[in-house]
C-alpha cells in the first residue's frame, strides 16, 4: 500500500511548487506597487503566490485559519491553528533579480509554533522543522554552529520600512561588526534565520519584524539548537510585531 503523505510533506510539496513559479516569474512584467511607504513593496506574484497557498494549505487542514502578509482577513488569536505566511519574503531582492527570497510558512497551534517551512527557490534549499523533531534542510539535520562570535558572522536586517530604527539598527551592526568577523544584510528575514539554524552564520537581528517575516524561521533556529527572543530577551509573539534575536548560544 502507498505510503500516507504527512502534512508536513504536502506543505513542503506545496510552497516548493510556489517557490518555483516565483523563481519562473515573468519579471519583464511586474506590476509593482508601494504599500506602507516607497521600499514596502508587493507585486502581483506575492498576492498570487498568497492566494495559492491559503487554497492549498486550508486543503491541507481544513480546521486551520490563515494569516498572510499580503492582506488577510483573519485575525491571529492564541487558541486555534494558524498558519502564518509570507508568500514572498525578500519582494525587493525579487523585484530587483537579486535572486534571494523565500517563502515561509508556519504552523501554529495554541500559541506554540509547530511546523515552519522556508523555501529558497534559487538555492533549491527546503529549510523545515517540527517541533520537537530537529530542523532539516534539503533532508539533512541542521545544528547551530559552535563558534563564538569573534569567529562568526553576524545577519541583519535594516527593518527598511522603519526609518526611525535607522540609527539604531546601524550602531548595533557596527557594534556587532567590530566583535565578529564580517557582518551581512540577505533581503529575506526567513532566510537569515535559516542561515543561522545551518551553522553559516552565528547572530542575527533586525529591530522590527512581523510573524510572517520569523514564525517559520525561529521554529527552524531553534529546532537546530539555537536561540531565539527579541531583541530584549523575551520570547516572540504571532499577534504583533517585534525584534527579532537569533543566535547559536547564549
Ligand atoms: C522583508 C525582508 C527583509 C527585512 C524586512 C522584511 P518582505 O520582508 O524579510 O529582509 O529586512 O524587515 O519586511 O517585505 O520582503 O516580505
Ligand atoms: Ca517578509
Ligand atoms: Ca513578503
Amino acid at each position: 500500500m502507498a505510503k500516507m503523505k504527512t502534512e508536513l510533506e504536502s506543505i513542503r510539496e506545496l510552497v516548493r511548487a510556489c517557490g518555483l513559479f516565483i523563481k519562473d516569474a515573468d519579471r519583464g512584467h511586474l506590476h509593482i506597487d508601494a504599500k506602507s511607504g516607497r521600499a514596502d513593496l508587493v507585486t502581483q506574484y506575492d498576492k498570487q503566490v498568497q492566494e495559492r497557498l491559503r487554497k492549498g494549505l486550508l486543503e491541507i487542514m481544513p480546521d486551520a485559519h490563515f494569516v498572510g502578509e499580503e492582506g488577510t482577513t483573519q485575525t491571529f488569536s492564541p487558541v486555534g491553528k494558524f498558519f502564518i505566511v509570507d508568500p514572498i519574503d525578500g519582494t525587493t531582492n525579487f523585484v530587483k533579480g537579486y535572486n534571494f527570497s523565500s517563502i515561509s510558512v508556519a504552523l501554529v497551534v495554541d500559541n506554540a509554533a509547530e511546523l515552519g517551512v522556508v523555501y529558497n527557490p534559487y538555492a533549491d534549499e527546503m529549510f523545515y522543522a517540527q517541533r520537537g523533531q530537529g530542523a532539516f534542510c534539503n533532508g539533512k539535520p541542521l545544528h547551530v554552529s559552535n563558534e563564538p562570535l569573534e569567529n562568526g558572522i553576524v545577519v541583519f536586517g535594516t527593518a527598511p520600512y522603519h526609518e526611525e530604527l535607522n540609527e539604531k539598527t546601524f550602531q548595533l551592526a557596527y557594534d556587532y561588526f567590530k566583535k565578529a568577523l564580517d557582518i551581512r544584510r540577505s533581503g529575506s528575514a526567513a532566510l537569515d534565520l535559516c542561515t543561522v539554524a545551518a551553522g553559516r552564520a552565528e547572530l542575527f537581528f533586525e529591530l522590527f519584524l512581523s510573524p510572517w517575516d520569523f514564525a517559520a524561521g525561529a521554529l527552524i533556529v531553534t529546532e537546530a539548537g539555537g536561540i531565539v527572543t527579541d531583541c530584549d530577551g523575551r520570547p516572540l509573539a504571532y499577534d504583533h510585531p517585534c525584534s527579532v534575536l537569533a543566535r547559536n548560544q547564549p
